[in-house]
């Protein structure tokens, strides 16, 4: 063990193999040793700072049907809702005026947001907020909707894979493709966009060979972001009785990809916050370098809510800005309100 976590931090890279033996037999104190080692490399790559972004959600509709997710398609009971781009602008000018140099525009698969409609409001916001980046979580889409978005000024482009497990990914995805996501990422990647992929930890049928997948495809891929939350289960969805993913399995990946994607901006997830009171807190001190607090007008917070129990619901966008400072400080790092770029950007992409 003590080889394989040093090879980690060494080399940054174990085998299928290796990743499987390290998965099923860490102990409590390997475990602490892992978290050790990843908490270093995370100070020598992006020292004490954690990167805000102003997360908006303008969309809550979706032509996708995934197994887990409370806005799926086949979810009769969400009311639903479509922010107009001017609601999406203002979300910007009071994000702007908290701090936030990084907007996040993430939404259902919703077609209704044309190419143009979202060109449009790509280079609005550029125009009006010249030093904020542009991050897009929208779902799969054409190479031109890609290629015409990154032209009008988007930075950055997160689309978790969810799962590199084939079997998995169809089973939980009967609408979609797995080698479509995968070309998906491929082609983001090639326009010049800064890319996240990610995963979910504790899905039903979810082994630990398919976590190591997971990891390896994050080695291979080597994404600009990492998202990595746990499954917790949505009452209106197929997989409501299942169990929820753990907070230590989900720290301890969070960990692994920081060992195995040195310079990745990490994510402490809302979901992994909605999890345990202090879940985002424990990501931080493990690895993680971002928090992503809710921008999204009150009136539609509770209408996006891809699991139960979300938090931030009921907290106006300005008491999530206080809170995460005030947690972020607790564990001994600070905010930083840069745009906060992947430091790889301007050495080889
Ligand atoms: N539609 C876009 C996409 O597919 O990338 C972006 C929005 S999607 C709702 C955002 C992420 O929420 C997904 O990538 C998924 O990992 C996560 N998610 C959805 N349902 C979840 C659940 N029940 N538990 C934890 N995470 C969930
Ligand atoms: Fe929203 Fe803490 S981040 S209340």
């Amino acid at each position: 063990m003590k080889r394989l976590l040093e090879k980690l931090y060494n080399q940054n890279t174990l085998t299928k193999e290796e990743l499987v033996y390290l998965l099923q037999h860490l102990d409590e104190e390997s475990m602490k040793e892992l978290f050790s080692y990843s908490r270093k490399l995370r100070e020598e790559k992006y020292g004490k700072k954690v990167y805000l972004r102003g997360l908006v959600e303008f969309s809550n509709i979706c032509k996708q049907d995934c197994l887990y997710c409370g806005i799926r398609k086949s979810n009769k009971e969400v009311e639903r809702y479509r922010l107009t781009e001017d609601e999406i602008i203002q979300c910007c000018e009071l994000g702007y005026d908290l701090g936030y140099r990084t907007f996040v525009l993430q939404s259902g698969e919703d077609s209704w947001y044309t190419k143009d409609k979202l060109v449009n409001i790509v280079k609005k916001i550029k125009s009006q907020f010249p030093d904020v980046a542009v991050t897009l979580s929208l779902g799969e889409r054409d190479y031109d909707t890609y290629k015409e978005l990154f032209d009008a000024g988007a930075d950055r482009y997160l689309l978790r894979h969810e799962t590199a497990s084939k079997r998995l990914y169809e089973k939980l995805h009967p609408t979609m493709k797995f080698e479509n996501r995968i070309k998906c990422l491929a082609e983001l990647k090639e326009i010049g966009y800064q890319v996240g992929a990610g995963f979910m930890v504790g899905l039903p049928d979810q082994t630990v060979e398919d976590l190591a997948e997971d990891l390896l495809f994050l080695n291979h891929l080597q994404p600009h972001m990492i998202g990595i939350g746990p499954f917790i289960p949505h009452h209106q969805t197929p997989l409501k009785n299942e169990r929820k993913g753990e907070l230590k399995d989900t720290l301890i990946m969070v960990a692994l990809a920081r060992l195995l994607v040195p310079d990745s901006l990490i994510p402490a997830t809302t979901a992994l916050g909605s999890l345990d009171y202090r879940g985002r807190e424990a990501a931080l001190e493990v690895g993680a370098n971002v928090v992503m607090p809710n921008l999204s007008p009150m009136e539609v917070r509770a209408k996006y809510q891809l699991y139960d129990n979300k938090i931030c619901l009921g907290d106006e966008s300005a008491s999530c800005r206080w809170c995460i400072e005030n947690r972020i400080k607790s564990t001994g790092y600070e905010v930083d309100l840069s745009k906060g770029d992947c430091i790889r950007i301007g050495e080889n992409q």
